[in-house]
C-alpha cells in the first residue's frame, strides 16, 4: 500500500519506518527542512536502537520517502497517518492544535478516497471531530474515514515494540475502513482488536494511566518499606508472580517521566474532571510521582545532614530512561536542579546525552565524588566494575534512584548503598 505520514517524531519515524519494511511504499512528511534532508541522508534525527539500520535498508530499497510537501506524499496514498505531537495544554488539557493543522491540510490536499489513521494520542472523540473538520473542508469530491489507531511503543525499544507489541487497537465506524488499516498491518502477525473509535482512543488513555498508577503503586509500598526495613525488590517479586498482578512496571524508583505517563495522565484526568466523573486514582499517581522525586532529593540531603553545599555529587545518566535521548519530564533535571540550588558541585554523565557540566566516561564523572547518584539505568552502569569507581571517588555512598545495581555486591566494594525502598532496620 502507499502510505503517508505526518509528523517524524518517535511514532511518526518509526512506525513509517517498519511500514516500510513489511513492504509498503511510504513517504514521511514533516515541515523541518533541516530535519528532512538528515532523514533523508539515511541518518535517524532521534536514538532508537534498531532504526537507523533499517533507515539506511529502505530508502535504498527506494520504500522509504521524506519530503515536505503534503501534495507529493497524498498524491497516490491510500493510508495518511497522522502522528503529531498532542503536548499538554496549560490546564494539563491535549493541545490538539497541531492535529487540527494537519487534518485542515488533509482537507485542502488530497485527491483522492484516503482514509485517515490518527495514531498520536488523542482525548475520546477527537477522531469524529478530525472526521468532521476534513469532511466540512474538502475541497475535492473524495471520500475520507477517519481510524483510531493509537500507538503503543515505549521509547528505547520502540522498533521491537513496532515488530512485536502486545496489540493492535483499530477504532473505526466504517467496516471498510477498519478492514484498510488492518490489511496494512497484516505482515506483522500480531493480535488485532477492532472497535469503535471512542473506546480505541479511551484504551490508550486508560493503558497508560494505569501503568502510570502501577508504578506510584509500588513506589509507595517502596516507602513503606523504607519504613519497616522491607525489601521493595524482593515484595515485587512476591507480588508479580501473582498472575493477575505481574511484575511488569513493578520497579520502584524516582517516578515516571518522558513525553507520556506525565501528559497522558495530566489530560485523562482533566477530561474526567470535565465530565463530572473524576479519576481520582489517577489524579493521586500523578502527585505521589511527583512527590517521589521530592523524597529522593531528600534521602541524598538527610545524608549530608542538610549540608549539600560545595558537595561534589556524580550524577550518572540523563535520559529519562535508559536507550532513549529524551529529556522530557526527565526526574535527572528536576534532581540536578533541587541539588545545584543547594549549593552542591555537580557532574554529569550519560552515554547518549550531553550537557555542559558532562563528563567523558563514568570514571571521569565520579572523581573525587562525595556522593554518586544514580538516575538512569543505562546497562553501562549496571555493567561498570564498582570497585574500580570506588578507588576513584572521595566518599563510598551510591545512591541508587532506579534499584538497578546489586546493593549485596556493592556493599561488599565497601560502598554504602542507598536505593529505593530497602532500607535496613
Ligand atoms: C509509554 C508506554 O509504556 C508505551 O506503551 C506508550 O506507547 C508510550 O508511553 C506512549 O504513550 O507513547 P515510554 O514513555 O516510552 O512508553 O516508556 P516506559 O517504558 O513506559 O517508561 C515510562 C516511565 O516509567 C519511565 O520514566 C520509566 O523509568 C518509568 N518506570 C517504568 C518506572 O519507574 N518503573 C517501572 O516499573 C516501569
Amino acid at each position: 500500500m502507499k502510505v503517508a505520514v505526518i509528523g517524524t517524531g518517535y511514532v511518526g519515524l518509526v512506525t513509517g519506518t517498519v511500514l516500510a519494511e513489511i513492504g509498503h511504499c511510504v513517504t514521511c512528511i514533516d515541515l523541518d527542512e533541516a530535519k528532512i534532508r538528515q532523514l533523508q541522508s539515511g541518518e535517524p534525527t532521534i536514538y532508537e536502537p534498531g532504526l537507523e539500520e533499517l533507515l539506511v535498508k529502505n530508502i535504498a530499497r527506494n520504500n522509504l520517502h521524506f519530503t515536505t510537501n503534503h501534495a507529493e506524499a497524498f498524491q497516490h496514498a491510500d493510508v495518511i497517518l497522522l502522528a503529531v505531537g498532542t503536548p499538554q495544554g496549560t490546564n494539563g488539557e491535549a493541545d490538539l492544535s497541531y492535529i487540527q493543522a494537519a487534518a485542515q491540510t488533509i482537507a485542502t490536499t488530497v485527491t483522492k478516497d484516503v482514509v485517515v489513521m490518527i495514531k498520536s494520542t488523542v482525548p475520546p472523540g477527537t477522531n469524529d471531530q478530525v472526521e468532521q473538520l476534513i469532511r466540512q473542508q474538502l475541497i475535492q469530491d473524495v471520500k475520507v474515514d477517519v481510524v483510531s489507531n493509537p500507538e503503543f511503543l515505549r521509547e528505547g525499544h520502540a522498533v521491537e515494540d513496532a515488530f512485536h507489541g502486545d496489540r493492535i487497537v483499530i477504532g473505526s465506524e466504517c467496516a471498510k475502513a477498519g478492514e484498510v488499516v488492518a490489511t496494512l498491518y497484516a505482515g506483522l502477525q500480531m493480535p488485532v482488536l477492532h472497535t469503535n473509535r471512542r473506546s480505541a482512543e479511551m484504551i490508550k488513555y486508560a493503558a497508560n494511566a494505569f501503568l502510570a498508577v502501577k508504578i506510584s503503586y509500588i513506589n509507595e509500598i517502596a516507602n513503606l518499606c523504607d519504613a519497616i526495613g522491607a525489601d521493595v525488590s524482593d515484595v515485587a517479586d512476591g507480588m508479580g508472580m501473582d498472575k493477575r498482578i505481574g511484575r511488569a512496571f513493578l520497579n520502584a524508583g524516582i517516578g515516571y517521566g518522558g513525553s507520556c505517563f506525565p501528559k497522558d495522565t495530566e489530560a485523562i484526568a482533566h477530561l474526567a474532571k470535565e465530565r463530572q466523573t473524576p479519576l481520582t486514582i489517577v489524579e493521586s499517581a500523578i502527585h505521589s510521582n511527583q512527590k517521589q522525586r521530592q523524597r529522593f532529593i531528600d534521602k541524598i540531603e538527610r545524608y549530608f545532614h542538610g549540608q549539600v553545599a560545595n558537595k561534589k555529587i556524580a550524577i550518572l545518566g540523563l535520559a529519562f530512561k535508559p536507550n532513549t535521548d529524551d529529556l522530557r519530564e526527565a526526574p535527572s533535571l528536576e534532581i540536578i536542579d533541587a541539588l545545584e540550588k543547594k549549593g552542591a558541585l555537580i557532574s554529569i554523565y550519560d552515554p547518549i546525552i550531553t550537557h555542559p557540566k558532562s563528563a567523558l566516561s563514568i570514571i571521569e564523572c565520579v572523581t573525587e565524588a562525595d556522593a554518586v547518584v544514580l538516575v538512569t539505568e543505562w546497562q553501562e552502569f549496571i555493567e561498570s566494575d564498582w570497585t574500580a569507581i570506588g578507588a576513584s571517588v572521595a566518599n563510598r555512598v551510591l545512591f541508587d534512584g532506579r534499584n538497578a545495581l546489586p546493593a549485596n555486591k556493592l556493599q561488599q566494594a565497601g560502598w554504602t548503598y542507598i536505593g529505593i525502598g530497602k532500607e535496613r532496620k
